[in-house]
């Protein structure tokens, strides 16, 4: 495969000898669309013809061509769900956590998310936005073209804006696109420890204020260790009065109520969702909230894995993410998400891609992306594998060849 030179043409390409393409189109007989010896026509960083190769009109011949030379084709991928700015990391408390330390103890001794708040408010905003860096260029060679990022380890005005601030740099100066999510309710800021109220009212308050221009999302941590229904109901609420979609993490180590609330208030999404019920399930199929699951968190945290196949088979619709974060899991790649979700969730890999492109989409608010058909960003990853099938039986392959970004090649 001869990647092509930039042309006066700019964002535009034909993608030929693709062995098999993943379009995602519902029209396209199955769900996923898939088309054998298919060709993708991008003009203007944009989808604008996609088909059996015999049928391919001729005048697009006169434009750049990249033949994958029998590769298989799929969406880039959308990671709907991450922290990928912060400061530090926490290899010394996985280690303890590997010699029987838990998860909760750790943060309620002011470790866990404490240590990387604490981490990142005294990085400087070059560093913040320098460490991240990394995490996003490898995230975007795996295939991410489309990666939200929530704040969330700053927990001050100040510092909440600075985490956002980098997100919107490092989405200015990469070819991924990132989208800002406001999470000042991760946990209640240490100043705040004897007065939850207090901080809540400068969460959905001055906060707010300061950063909805800047953000698409709001979302709230609900959970056990951090925010109650009722409170996590008071952060979506000041979310719809600020015109601002919303997302919840749900019943992440404990059933609480949340995945019911995120249907209840009409969340975008509700995300972990290991302790949902079945019922908890129906009402985000019957709301239209997106159920986002997390295999690499239950894969670092040695618990049990999110139960994609129920999740899927409740007709809510699914989308896998990273949750790239330096406590819960500090993963980067889409395709290891993807084996994880059919390997230990019992997902198709069908479905399991669907989710990690189509779904995560979905997740975003973003209709554009997660298909590959005419009208759609020209967002292609090219697998080293003839068939989709590869990116869960080849878990530890550096199974993406090419990355391209609205018709270019980025990776
Ligand atoms: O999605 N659950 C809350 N937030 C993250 C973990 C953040 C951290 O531990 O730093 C999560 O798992
Ligand atoms: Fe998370």
């Amino acid at each position: 495969m001869t990647d092509p030179t930039p042309t006066a043409e700019g964002r535009s390409l034909v993608v030929t000898n693709i062995a098999e393409l993943v379009t995602n189109d519902p029209e396209g007989g199955d769900r996923f669309g898939l088309i054998h010896d298919a060709a993708v026509a991008i003009v203007g960083g944009v989808v604008d013809w996609v088909g059996p190769s015999s049928r391919l009109p001729d005048h697009y011949g006169a434009h750049t061509t990249l033949d994958v030379g029998g590769r298989c084709v799929v969406p880039g991928f959308v990671d709907a769900h991450t922290h990928t700015v912060f400061a530090g990391d926490r290899a010394d408390e996985f280690a303890r956590r590997l010699t029987g330390a838990t998860y909760e103890e750790i943060l309620a001794s002011g470790g866990g998310i404490f240590s990387t708040v604490d981490a990142t408010r005294k990085a400087s905003f070059v560093d913040l936005m320098d460490q991240a860096m990394v995490r996003f260029r490898r995230m975007l060679g795996s295939g991410s073209t489309t990666i939200e990022v929530k704040s969330g380890y700053g927990l001050t005005v100040e510092s909440e804006i600075a985490m956002i601030a980098a997100a919107r740099a490092i989405d200015m100066a990469t070819p991924s696109d990132v989208v800002s999510t406001f999470l000042g309710a991760h946990v209640v800021a240490p100043e705040f420890r004897d007065d939850r109220n207090g901080y809540l009212d400068l969460v959905t308050g001055p906060m707010l204020d300061a950063v909805r221009g800047d953000v698409s999302f709001v979302d709230v941590f609900c959970d056990a260790a951090a925010f109650t229904v009722e409170e996590a109901r008071r952060v979506c609420e000041a979310a719809y009065r600020a015109g601002l979609g919303f997302r919840i993490h749900a019943d992440q180590t404990a059933r609480i109520g949340a995945t019911a609330l995120a249907a209840e208030v009409g969340a975008v999404s509700a995300d972990h969702i290991d302790h949902a019920t079945d019922d908890d399930l129906e009402r985000l199929a019957e709301a239209g909230t997106v159920a986002v699951l997390l295999p690499g968190v239950s894969f670092s945290m040695r618990t049990p894995p999110p139960d994609g196949r129920r999740v899927w088979d409740s007709g809510a619709r699914v989308a896998i993410a990273t949750d790239c974060n330096p406590g819960t899991a500090y993963v980067e790649t889409m395709p290891f998400m993807i084996a994880l979700a059919v390997i230990q969730g019992g997902m198709t890999p069908g479905e399991a891609v669907w989710a990690a492109t189509r779904g995560g989409a979905l997740a975003l608010g973003l209709d554009d992306r997660g298909m590959i058909v005419p009208g759609a960003i020209g967002d292609l990853v090219i697998l080293d594998a003839p068939t989709h099938i590869h990116l869960a039986y080849r878990p530890d392959a550096a199974i993406v060849a090419r990355v391209l970004k609205a018709g270019v090649v980025v990776a």
